[in-house]
């Protein structure tokens, strides 16, 4: 079966996906910049609060989704 990139598990930890990342950031407040954001998303998801070795990658896609709006 296919996985596309939408159900990727970003943080293993606490089984977060790209897609929930994409939810919480859309539903943040519009922020200055990816770090607030990152602090954002990780409030409503969890993420990166387990081992942290996603942090680097959820804040790439994080400042990702931002600069593409
Ligand atoms: S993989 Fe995200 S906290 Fe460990």
């Amino acid at each position: 079966m296919e996985t596309s990139m939408e159900n990727r598990v970003i943080c293993n930890c606490k089984q977060v996906t790209y897609h929930q990342i994409e939810d919480a950031l859309y539903k943040a407040p519009r922020l200055e910049d990816a770090v607030a954001a990152f602090d954002e998303v990780q409030k409503q998801t969890h993420c990166s609060t387990g081992c942290g070795k996603c942090h680097d990658k959820i804040l790439d896609i994080i400042a990702d989704l931002m600069y593409r709006r």
